[in-house]
């Protein structure tokens, strides 16, 4: 065995350990972060998806533009939020100091001289190990609802669950090897019935763990 991987077993077998020495017994609770549905990270600005997305009516993808374009959905920049905070200043004091929080962002610049940004903290993550692309879902499949519709793109909805009711986001569904086979075989299966091509790999496993 190398070194790397014996301080690796050794750390591993002490952080498992460790639990249990200091008497804590809910050790299911300690999940990967992708399987954490209603994982909320504190955000660094109280930002609202259900202002900004649902009562404001402002498209995903004006902010999360890389969905249809790649493998990343992406998060926006500080400038994106700039287009209208530069005027909207907030009304109520909680907002006027949340709002002057991208006005600090922008001021901070990196090396490059670019403003730093915000560090938004990562909510849904994949396994390394997994590949996943946003562009073939939201823009190239061809998503059959129950009813038989064929709609092209699947809307954020099925994998993101209502987000123009969320405040800052939240994982809503676990993103398990089930979740993503689960709706391939269905949609595989109305592909079929549609005479249409069922393109969603089930069995090839090389399709996700490349
Ligand atoms: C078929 C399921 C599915 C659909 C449809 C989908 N997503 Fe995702 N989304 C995921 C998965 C899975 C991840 C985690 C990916 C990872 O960790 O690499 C994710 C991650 C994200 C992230 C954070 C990481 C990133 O890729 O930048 C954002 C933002 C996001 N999605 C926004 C959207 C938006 C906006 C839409 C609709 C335009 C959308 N998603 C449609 C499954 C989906
Ligand atoms: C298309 C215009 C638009 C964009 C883009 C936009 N906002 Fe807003 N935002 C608004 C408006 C309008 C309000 C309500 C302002 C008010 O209270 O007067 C608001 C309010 C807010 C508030 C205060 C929330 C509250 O409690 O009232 C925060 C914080 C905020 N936005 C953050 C952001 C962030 C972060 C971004 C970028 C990711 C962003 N906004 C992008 C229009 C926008
Ligand atoms: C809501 C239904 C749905 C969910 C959930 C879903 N997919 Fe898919 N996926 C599809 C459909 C439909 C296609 C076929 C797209 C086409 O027509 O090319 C597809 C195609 C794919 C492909 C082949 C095309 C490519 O991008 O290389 C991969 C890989 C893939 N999905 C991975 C995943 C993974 C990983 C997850 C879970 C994290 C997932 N999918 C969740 C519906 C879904
Ligand atoms: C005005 C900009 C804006 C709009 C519009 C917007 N978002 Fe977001 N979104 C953000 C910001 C900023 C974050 C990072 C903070 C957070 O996690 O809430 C984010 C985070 C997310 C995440 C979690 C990313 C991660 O780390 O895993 C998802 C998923 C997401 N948005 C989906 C959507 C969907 C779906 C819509 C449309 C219904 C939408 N967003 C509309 C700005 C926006
Ligand atoms: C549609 C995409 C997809 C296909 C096809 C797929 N997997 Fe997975 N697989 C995933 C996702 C997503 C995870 C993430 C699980 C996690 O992180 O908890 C995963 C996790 C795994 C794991 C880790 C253990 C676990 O359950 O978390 C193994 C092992 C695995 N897959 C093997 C396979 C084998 C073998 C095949 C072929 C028969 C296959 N996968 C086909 C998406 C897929």
């Amino acid at each position: 065995m190398n070194a790397k991987l014996a301080i690796l077993f050794f750390l591993l077998t002490i952080g498992f350990a460790m639990p249990i020495l200091l008497g804590v017994r809910s050790v299911p609770d300690i999940q990967l972060p992708n399987l954490h549905t209603d994982y909320q990270p504190e955000q660094p600005i109280a930002y609202s998806h259900r202002l900004h997305a649902g009562v404001l009516d402002i498209d995903c993808q004006y902010c999360h533009t890389g969905a249809d374009k790649g493998r990343h959905a992406t998060l926006p920049n500080v400038q994106t939020c700039m287009n209208c905070h530069a005027t909207a200043k907030g009304r109520t004091d909680s907002a006027k100091a949340e709002i002057g929080k991208l006005q600090l962002a922008m001021q901070d610049k990196n090396q490059d001289g670019q403003p730093d940004g915000v560090s938004w903290k990562r909510v849904h993550n994949n396994a390394d190990f997994v590949y996943f692309n946003h562009q073939t879902h939201v823009r190239i499949a061809k998503f059959i609802d129950d009813s038989g519709n064929i709609v092209d793109g699947i809307d954020c909805v099925q994998c993101h669950g209502d987000m123009t009711t969320a405040g800052v986001a939240k994982q809503q569904e676990q993103l398990t090897m089930g979740f993503c086979i689960n709706c391939h075989r269905t949609q595989n299966d109305r592909h079929v019935t549609a005479n249409l091509p069922a393109l969603a790999p089930v069995n090839s496993c090389d399709a996700c763990h490349r």
